[in-house]
C-alpha cells in the first residue's frame, strides 16, 4: 500500500481480536512515530507500553474509556512538556504528530488502532504510570488485531467549503453547538475530574458509557 492508500484505510478500531501483539511489532510502530517532525526537533516524546491488565483497569477505573480494559495494548504517548511557546503549546502539536504516525504505521503493519484522550485526570495517570513532572501526557492509543474490516467513511464536509485563501473561508460549516451546551459538558468533566475513585467506579462510569459516550461501528 503507498501512503496514501495507508492514510485513507486508517480507521479507529474499538474490537479486536483476543491475539496478542508480537514486541518487535509494537516496537516497529513506535519506531515509526519517532520520524514525525517536533518543534524544534526535541523529539521529546516518550511512549509507556501498556500491557498490564490491572494497570489497564484502574486507568478506566479513574475516567479511561472502557476499551482501553477490552483491548490487548495501549500506548500512552507523553512529550516533554517545558515548551518555548505556550501561544501554540508546541509540545503537544510534536505528540500529535507523533501519534498520527503510529496510527498510519499500525495500520501498515495490519493493526487496528484508536486515539484516546477519554483519560483520567493527568494527576491520576501521572501516579498509575509513574510519570515524572517535565512530561504531559498527550493520549493514548489502543491496539489489537481488528475483528473485522472497517467500512470506508464519507468525508464530512465538502473540500472547497474548508478552505478559504487569505483569510479564513466565511461559508466554511461549523459545528452545531451551543455555548451553554459546550459550558455544561466542559463543567461536567471538571466536576468528574474531581471526584473520589469510589464513586466514579460505583456510581458514574457505567452510567456515562450508557449516556455519554458515542458508540461506534468498529
Ligand atoms: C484527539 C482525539 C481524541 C479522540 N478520543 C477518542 C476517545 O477518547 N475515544 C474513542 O473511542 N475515540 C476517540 N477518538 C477517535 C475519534 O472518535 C475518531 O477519529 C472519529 O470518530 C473519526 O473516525 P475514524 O478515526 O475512524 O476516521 C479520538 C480522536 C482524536 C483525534
Amino acid at each position: 500500500m503507498d501512503i496514501i492508500e495507508i492514510i485513507k484505510k486508517r480507521r479507529s478500531i474499538r474490537r479486536f481480536k483476543a491475539d496478542p501483539i508480537p514486541d518487535d511489532l509494537i516496537k516497529k510502530v513506535i519506531e515509526i512515530a519517532t520520524f514525525a517532525p517536533s518543534s524544534c526537533n526535541i523529539q521529546g516524546w516518550r511512549f509507556i507500553v501498556v500491557n498490564d491488565q490491572k494497570i489497564k483497569e484502574e486507568i478506566v477505573n479513574q475516567g479511561g474509556a472502557i476499551t482501553i480494559k477490552t483491548s490487548p495494548i495501549g500506548i500512552l504517548i507523553v512529550y516533554d512538556k517545558r515548551t518555548r511557546n505556550l501561544e501554540y503549546q508546541d509540545h503537544i502539536q510534536s505528540g500529535a504528530a507523533a501519534i498520527q504516525n503510529l496510527l498510519l504505521a499500525a495500520t501498515h503493519f495490519g493493526l487496528g488502532s484508536c486515539w484516546i484522550c477519554q483519560l483520567p485526570p493527568k494527576r491520576n495517570l501521572r501516579k498509575i504510570l509513574k510519570i515524572p513532572d517535565n512530561f504531559s501526557p498527550i493520549s493514548y492509543v489502543i491496539l489489537g488485531f481488528e475483528e473485522r474490516e472497517p467500512v470506508e467513511v464519507k468525508r464530512a464536509h465538502l473540500l472547497d467549503s474548508l478552505i478559504g485563501y487569505n483569510a479564513f473561508n466565511s461559508q466554511s460549516p461549523q459545528e452545531k453547538i451551543s455555548t451553554l451546551k459546550l459550558f455544561f459538558y466542559r463543567v461536567f468533566r471538571r466536576f468528574y475530574y474531581l471526584l473520589p475513585v469510589f464513586l466514579k467506579k460505583k456510581f458514574l462510569n457505567k452510567f456515562i458509557d450508557k449516556k455519554f459516550v458515542k458508540k461506534f461501528d468498529n
